[in-house]
């Protein structure tokens, strides 16, 4: 079965394609046909954090050739028999009419290409920016009422976990009951998964997701958006050279008896000491940078060790943008390597994109759990549930 995947919840647009069989996590082979992906980060830089209404603007520039892009990759863009007619054409028009530039990219698409050979249409519902989600669900909806395609939503949490699991174009083991961290910039979730697609979220961030935690301190060291590895470079450099550790943060919530997080007081602390700044030299940036950096892994690590206890876990999976952080990877290998089995995603598939889209949907398309069009809706604060 072939699935082609939409991905607009933050600031990357994604198109993929993948050919997928099997039924369940154990007989499952995918491989990747086409991978496209535009990232807004710089736009959004000046922000120093996602602007929803540009995001939403850029993202209805940037899918039809994000979408080219994909085919082409996947040598399914063929230029014919223009088998989506006028009329056609004309009757999305009502569907995109908040997506005006959308629509006029996609009339000139469907004049020029043909239907290519998918079996169903994946895009992200939700969690994430409810305008950029929107533009995602206004296309996938066009698309599947030209090409007479199925759609199936998907929860952009479960295709973070999958595509962390993805090795060599299958689904790597795991022993259950596993734990998942979920961390990026709009999300730090901790789940508890007993069995196969079954997730219960134990615990939540109450104000900042660990990587807007990344973004906004960046800001205010001066540093550009997205913050996270611009931090973890400066870390480096501090650990390499062993520089002296002058300044100390707090680790909101480590001891705190819930599994919830809260990473806005790190913003604060570190306002402060960058207040006290007269001029900062790289090595006052660089050591701000690693005590900021160890302040967050110390708590997603000791909230995760102590989820990992009580609940017996075999397995911890990593996922989200923040999940590329090389200390953080470093922390959690060294933590559980006697303990519990360790998954991250590749660092390609850490960050937003539409492959893990395409994986979680194909589990849903192969179920034939399909939505009608006018059903989709986009949800912001889309939980995982079982
Ligand atoms: O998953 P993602 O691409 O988008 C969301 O779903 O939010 O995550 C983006 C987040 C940003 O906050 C970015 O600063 C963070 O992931 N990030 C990192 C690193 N690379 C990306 N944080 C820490 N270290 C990194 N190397
Ligand atoms: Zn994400």
């Amino acid at each position: 079965m072939r699935i082609l995947a939409i991905e607009t919840s933050a600031d990357e647009t994604g198109v993929a394609i993948i050919e997928a069989s099997g039924t369940g996590e154990k007989d499952f082979s995918f491989k990747v046909l086409g991978n496209a992906l535009l990232s807004q980060a710089e736009l959004h830089t000046r922000y120093g954090g996602i602007f929803p209404n540009l995001a939403k603007r850029e993202h209805g520039r940037n899918l039809v050739p994000v979408l080219m892009e994909a085919l082409r990759q996947s040598d399914e863009i063929v230029q014919g028999k223009h088998d989506v007619s006028e009329d056609q054409i004309k009757s999305l028009e009502p569907l995109l009419e908040r997506e005006k530039e959308l629509y006029t990219f996609l009339s000139e698409f469907f004049r020029a290409y043909d239907k290519p050979n998918v079996d169903a249409i994946a895009v992200t519902m939700g969690p994430g920016l409810e305008p950029a989600l929107w533009v995602g669900i206004n296309f996938a909806r066009a698309l599947a009422q030209a090409w007479n395609l199925p759609i199936v939503p998907v929860n952009h949490l479960e295709g973070h976990i999958l595509v962390a699991r993805a090795k060599d174009g299958a689904l790597a083991a795991i022993d259950e009951p596993a734990i998942a961290l979920l961390v990026s910039g709009g999300h730090t979730e901790l789940v508890l998964m007993e069995s196969w697609m079954r997730y219960q979220t134990i615990g939540t961030t109450r104000d900042d997701a660990a990587g807007e935690a990344f973004d906004k301190t960046a800001r205010l060291m001066g540093l550009s958006y997205p913050g996270g590895p611009e931090i973890s470079k400066l870390a480096k450099d501090a650990r390499e050279r062993d520089l002296p550790r002058t300044v100390e943060l707090p680790r909101p919530m480590i001891r705190d008896e819930s599994y919830d997080f809260s990473f806005s007081g790190l913003k604060t602390a570190v306002k402060n000491i960058v207040e006290t700044w007269k001029s900062a030299d790289h090595d006052t940036r660089a050591t701000l940078a690693r005590e900021t950096e160890d302040a967050i892994v110390d708590v997603l690590l000791a909230k995760t060790r102590r989820a990992v206890e009580e609940h017996a876990a075999q397995t911890v999976i990593v996922g989200g943008g923040v999940s590329a952080n090389d200390h953080l990877r470093k922390a959690f290998a060294e933590e559980f390597r006697d303990k519990a089995h360790v998954l991250f995603p590749s660092h390609e598939f850490s960050t937003d994109n539409a492959v893990m889209i395409a994986l979680a949907g194909y589990f849903k398309a192969e179920k034939k759990e399909f939505i009608s069009p006018d059903d989709l809706r986009a949800n912001g604060n889309l939980r995982l549930a079982n």
